[in-house]
């Protein structure tokens, strides 16, 4: 998520989910190629699964930008279609290539040919008045005749104009149906669903009808979710507690700080880690005050931990 996920939000996460399949915020292929490609694409191995989302949609240049993630070892890559914002508009990517299916067509056939990790697509339902399942259909078999065998679907439609891109995250109602459809028309293709997953029952009931579930702002607001999701789904599995994960992100942290990152690029993604329970309000004011001071160190996050302590005692 573009603003909020970096390699440092997935490290914690995967100390979370030891399966669950990260993705990378979007990062467009034009910066891979003009920009500073392996400050971009980094990411740790602890990381794996790990998915690259791409934005683009210059056949040539979205082919460049998935060799160059493959080269640098993502599990799968992904062209992002469902991002509505104006900038990526103006690009002519993002959502509004729904209504050119042969583009992303085209895309998919390239990279799919030029590397060896699957090249997927993440979509809305559709776009604007253009919101019928017909719709849908004729771009997800466009796609998917390119080569595409996944499709993440987020169960809303975007509407391009109007509506801001956190708009387009909640005004356009839900229709988890429509992806249920999908899938139970287009049986061949791994269809995952994505929008308002917030509790476990949610996702089980969602699994019975889609192969996979995308969850963006619970993940990312209440991180824990992600442990409760791999206990409920991952057999054996035992949650660590939340202090357990805090301690495990602590070499992580040092070894950051050693190589001149700031604190609080790390800690700001821990903020949601206690939510709901005694305390979080502590831990969160504690490290939203102390982790942006110059020269912060990890005793930051000790201290957020006996903030949060003395509160919930
Ligand atoms: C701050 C923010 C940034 C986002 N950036 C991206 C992005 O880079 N690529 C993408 O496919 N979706 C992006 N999204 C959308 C989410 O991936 C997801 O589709 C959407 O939030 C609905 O799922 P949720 O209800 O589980 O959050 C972003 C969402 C937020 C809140």
């Amino acid at each position: 998520m573009m603003d909020w996920t970096d390699r440092h939000c997935r490290y914690f996460l995967r100390l979370l989910s030891p399966s669950a399949e990260l993705y990378t915020e979007m990062v467009t292929a034009a910066a891979i190629h003009h920009g500073d490609a392996a400050r971009l694409l980094r990411f740790d191995p602890s990381e794996h699964p790990v998915v690259v989302q791409l934005g683009g949609s210059e056949p040539e240049l979205m082919t460049r930008a998935a060799v160059r993630a493959a080269e640098e070892g993502y599990d799968e890559i992904n062209i992002n279609v469902g991002c509505p914002s104006d900038r990526v508009q103006s690009g002519q990517f993002g959502a509004c290539l729904m209504a050119e299916p042969e583009r992303v067509a085209a895309c998919c056939r390239a990279m799919s040919a030029a590397v060896d990790v699957p090249v997927t697509v993440k979509s809305r339902i559709g776009i604007d008045d253009q919101d019928s399942y017909e719709f849908l259909c004729r771009f997800v078999e466009t796609v998917a005749d390119a080569g595409c065998r996944k499709f993440i679907v987020h169960a809303r439609i975007a509407l391009l104009e109007g509506l801001s891109p956190k708009e387009n995250r909640s005004v356009p109602p839900l229709d988890y149906e429509r992806v249920y459809r999908l899938k139970a028309d287009y049986s061949e293709l791994d269809v995952h669903i994505n929008g308002g997953f917030c509790d476990v029952d949610s996702v089980e009931s969602a699994l019975e009808h889609v192969d996979g579930v995308m969850i963006g702002r619970e993940a990312y607001q209440n991180p824990y979710f992600l442990a409760e999701l791999e206990e409920r789904f991952n057999p054996g599995f035992v949650a660590p507690e939340r202090r357990a994960i805090v301690a495990k992100m602590l070499p992580y942290i040092e070894a950051e700080l050693a190589n001149g990152e700031a604190l609080k690029r790390m800690t700001r993604h821990m903020l949601g880690l206690f939510a709901g329970q005694p305390g979080a309000r502590a831990w969160r004011r504690y490290l939203s005050e102390q982790a942006h001071k110059s020269g912060a160190t990890a005793d930051i996050v000790a201290g957020a931990l006996n903030a949060m302590q003395q509160v919930a005692a």
